[in-house]
């Protein structure tokens, strides 16, 4: 019952994401629709960084690292968690972490026990409206907040970023996501090539000084607007094809079709690709950000046929760019810690051999999930994210999250916490099952290989690391 239920609903967002999915087709920005300045001298990191296309903290980019920013829009479902995996699952960073993403979460369709499961994974969970709406008012922004919290357990603190769906965002937008206390918003497009001596695509930014992407498209934007001291824009980076700047390709670039070309050629989507990165590379080292709606790939999403050569194409990609050097194997915000709790405590905590059994399905008609924190009364609506528990007979309610425990130790059958405060592996091992492996595996045995030296520290990265390495450079 569950998939046909979820097909029918998710059909439509499918449409909605090969149409209009904010796209671009052109420049977004100018220098002289920017008017922005910022004096570098006042506007010092870890706090304020000024929007430039070179590396953060006056860097030279031999010495910063090449990121690669992988996320994923939407609802969150096995569909989706499975198809990130076929892209991120078998990768190791140079510190012998697993990759870790970004999830812009929206809640229609979302299976909150695996919001959950991917969190305590090590990823990133953030916002992208409750019913996935452009422009969104206060209350689709805050709900998303406050319904993720209260049925899949993720702290508040942890939700620091949001992405505005169709990247429909506006001045208001960016001034009560400041005013909520989000640390930054990833909804404007860099727009112009890097090697465009006025290029837009800017390191990570404060909005000290206003913002200065996507000055042509967003009302009352840029001329030093709107200004949020120690909020940040993560601009997404377009790969550009032989069109140049008339040829930007944003989200899902392998759904589009490149160099003018009436259809989708995954060995000329591939060659773009592989142009910007090294634009990116040789250049200032801006990131480059694989931007994805995963349900377009998933290949266990019945009636959805994701071709295998996309799939194939986009890892040939990741491996091609992704070189081991072992560089940043110090660097603190990038290491990974697992939890340590024995496989047989029965505990609800987003660890699958944890919490199995113990999860409630909550079977509303249109949109059916799991969640270890009770069944709310009603499904979450912006005017009530956070409904009533439904307490079945001879049970007690299940105690929410409190803000003193982390997600991975809290009991919310039990209310309590099993964390004693040193209970994480740290160091530079993922803790799975061969943390001692240090050779990369390309996923189809046949990448393309690049030769050593050449490359320098490449890795698939969190976007809030990015956010992380600025701050201790
Ligand atoms: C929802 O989560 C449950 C528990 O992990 C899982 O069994 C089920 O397959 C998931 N369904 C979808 C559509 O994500
Ligand atoms: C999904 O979103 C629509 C608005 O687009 C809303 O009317 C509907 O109630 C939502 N459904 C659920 C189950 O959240
Ligand atoms: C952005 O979203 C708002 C509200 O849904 C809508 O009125 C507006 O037309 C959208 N703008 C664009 C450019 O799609
Ligand atoms: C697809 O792209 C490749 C690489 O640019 C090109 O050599 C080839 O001719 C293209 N195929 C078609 C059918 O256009
Ligand atoms: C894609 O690959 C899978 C596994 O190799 C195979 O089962 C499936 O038939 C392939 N699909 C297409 C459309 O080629
Ligand atoms: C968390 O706070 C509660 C009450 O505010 C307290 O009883 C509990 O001991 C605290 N737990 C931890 C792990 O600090």
């Amino acid at each position: 019952m569950l998939p046909y239920v979820l097909l029918a609903l998710i059909a439509p967002l499918l449409a909605l994401a090969q149409g209009d999915d904010g796209g671009i087709s052109g420049p977004t920005t100018s220098a002289d629709a920017a008017g922005y300045s910022c004096d570098a001298s006042k506007c010092k990191l870890p706090d304020c960084n000024c929007a430039s296309a070179n590396p953060p903290g006056g860097l030279s980019p031999s010495d910063v690292p090449m990121f690669i920013v992988f996320t994923a829009d939407d609802a969150v479902q096995s569909y989706t968690l499975d198809s990130i995996n076929q892209f991120l699952g078998h990768r190791q960073n140079p510190n012998g972490c697993k990759p870790k993403m970004t999830y812009y979460t929206s809640l229609n369709y979302t299976n909150y026990t695996l919001v959950t499961d991917w969190y305590v994974e090590g990823n990133e969970i953030a916002d992208h409206t409750m019913t996935h709406v452009g422009d969104p008012p206060d209350d689709e922004v805050y709900g998303n907040l406050i319904a993720l919290n209260a049925l899949a357990g993720i702290p508040l603190e942890s939700i620091q970023g949001f992405r505005a769906p169709f990247l429909n965002y506006s001045v208001n937008t960016l001034k009560l996501l400041a005013k909520a206390g989000f640390t930054y918003d990833s909804s404007a497009s860099a727009s112009l090539p890097v090697t465009d001596p006025n290029t837009d695509a800017y390191w990570p930014y404060s909005l000290d000084n206003g913002m200065a992407n996507d000055c042509l498209m967003v009302e009352g934007m840029c001329k030093g607007e709107p200004k949020l001291p120690g909020f940040w824009e993560i601009p997404m980076y377009a790969f550009f094809d032989n069109l140049g700047v008339n040829g930007p390709h944003l989200m899902d670039p392998w759904l589009d079709n490149a160099n003018g070309a009436t259809k989708v050629n995954d060995s000329a989507t591939l060659e773009y690709m592989q142009n910007t990165f090294t634009a990116h590379y040789k250049g200032n080292r801006q990131p480059i950000g694989l931007y994805t709606h995963p349900i377009h790939l998933s290949t266990t999403y019945p009636g959805v046929n994701a071709p295998n050569s996309t799939i194939n194409m986009i890892n040939q990609f990741l491996d091609w760019a992704q070189v081991q050097q072992g560089r940043l194997n110090s660097f603190a915000p990038l290491k990974c810690s697992t939890p340590q709790i024995d496989s047989s405590t029965k505990i609800c905590n987003g660890i699958p051999q944890n919490e199995a059994g113990l999860l409630s399905h909550c079977p509303f008609p249109d949109f059916p999930f799991y969640t270890c924190y009770g069944c709310p009364t009603e499904a979450p609506t912006t005017s009530n994210p956070n409904p009533a528990q439904q307490v079945p007979d001879g049970e007690q309610a299940r105690f929410r999250l409190p803000s003193n425990c982390s997600t991975a130790f809290w009991d919310p059958i039990a209310g309590k916490c099993l964390c004693t405060g040193s209970d994480w592996t740290g160091g530079s091992t993922d803790g799975g099952a061969n943390p001692t492996a240090s050779s990369y595996v390309p996923f189809n045995g046949k990448g393309y290989s690049v030769p050593a030296g050449v490359w320098a520290a490449t890795f698939v990265g969190v976007v809030g690391a990015v956010v992380g390495v600025i701050g201790v450079f």
